[in-house]
């Protein structure tokens, strides 16, 4: 029997060339050395498991008491992250959700009707195509270019700009280029956002992972709001628990626009209630303990990103975040260097085009996996790229 399944839901699944090389690869009992890795749960950090685990057993959780916009106490341990990156937010602007992609999507339907147009810098996470397609708003991309460093192309960025579009989403410090926002660049944006009436929506999952020693990050929750702002994060990344499934949207801007947001917001997350009580209990103890497991991911991303700097191999600069863009020599006609890493070395990286990126040569490597993989990785990249052909 067929059946007309929705149009927004027709997505080509099929596995693709490079996922069935690996596929077999691994089949015929190849050890590969895995660039990819970004699940903070396997790379051998030591989380405090009884500080983590006990706050669940509490027994308040024990009683259903619903609050749309998630428990005030976990709210209130949310705005004293906030607090503590020079930022004051009220726990009444704060709307928990189970991850920072629930919190796209509740803003993709507070804000836009199907057919709206949301502009996402490009190379950026592909995770938004999806969100997007779901909420049956188009995505458009506005361009980042590098020149010793990433910057936003804000001519290319204006350009996008149509009667449809209703919000720029700026992802602060940005996956995979690790390009943090300025506070020119954020003036811009905010000018722009105002001249065309549109909400400004910032993920900041990777904010407290700025990659140079003592640097710190600035979060766009501080400041003034002079449009719709919208700040996203959650635990996954901030203390290396996406399995706890903890996220959130702070709503910021002027006083009238910004309550009928929260007022609409909170419509939406009350139909879900997607919050379980166990978590939001455990949230205040988990956001106190961050910095343990931080050290930990910084020690590492920091390290390994060094040993690619030293490699030989062109690394393109990074600020901040888990991950790092290897500018390879690729020549026309030959495989992408991607292809290439794994037959000739059995080391697995992302395509460049995985996350956006047009330019040939490019790939991307996790630096959050163990020390040992990363330099035998980038050891055989450098061999590979070496090699005369
Ligand atoms: C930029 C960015 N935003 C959001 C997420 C997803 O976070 P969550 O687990 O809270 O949905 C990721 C995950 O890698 C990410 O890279």
């Amino acid at each position: 029997m067929s059946y007309r399944f929705s149009q927004r839901t027709g997505w080509d699944v099929r596995e693709s060339g490079f996922a069935a090389a690996i596929r077999e690869a691994r089949a015929a009992g190849r050890r590969l050395i895995d660039l990819t890795v970004s699940n903070s749960t396997v790379c051998g950090f030591e989380y405090d498991a009884d500080a983590i685990l006990r706050p669940l057993a509490d027994a308040k959780a024990l009683v259903y008491d619903p609050d749309p916009r998630g428990m005030r106490s976990a709210r209130g341990a949310v705005a004293g992250y906030y607090a503590d990156h020079e930022a004051n937010v009220d726990p009444a602007s704060i709307v928990l959700t189970t991850s920072t992609s629930e919190g796209y999507g509740y803003l993709f339907r507070l804000l836009c009707d199907a057919g709206d147009e949301v502009l996402v810098g490009q190379p950026s996470y592909p995770l938004f195509d999806f969100l997007a397609d779901l909420e049956d708003v188009r995505l458009k991309s506005y361009p980042l270019f590098y020149d010793h460093g990433w910057w936003i192309d804000f001519a290319g960025l204006e350009k996008r700009i149509g009667s449809r579009t209703k919000a720029i989403v700026v992802v602060n410090p940005n996956n995979p280029t690790g390009h943090a926002t300025g506070a020119g660049e954020r003036e811009r944006l905010e000018e722009i956002c105002v001249r065309h009436g549109l909400a400004l929506i910032v993920d900041e999952v990777f904010l407290d992972y700025p990659l140079e020693e003592g640097a710190r990050l600035t979060s766009f929750s501080g400041g003034s709001h002079p449009v719709l702002t919208f700040v996203l994060s959650g635990m996954s990344k901030i203390a290396g628990l996406p399995q706890m499934k903890v996220g959130w949207v702070v709503g910021m801007g002027p006083e009238v626009v910004r309550r009928e947001a929260m007022e609409r917001l909170e419509v939406i997350a009350d139909t879900f209630l997607s919050m379980n009580a166990p978590v939001q209990g455990a949230l205040a103890g988990w956001l106190a303990g961050r910095r343990a497991i931080q050290e930990q991911i910084l020690r590492r991303v920091r390290g390994n990103l060094r040993v690619a700097l030293e490699s030989g191999v062109e690394v393109l600069k990074a600020e901040a975040g888990w991950s790092a863009i290897l500018r390879l020599p690729q020549r026309s006609g030959e495989k992408d260097a991607a292809t290439r890493l794994l037959e000739e070395a059995g080391v697995v990286v992302h395509p460049g085009s995985f996350y956006g990126i047009g330019e040939a040569g490019r790939v991307v490597v996790s630096l959050l996996g163990g020390e040992v993989d990363f330099r035998a990785g980038m050891t055989e990249i450098e061999r590979v790229m070496r090699v005369p052909r």
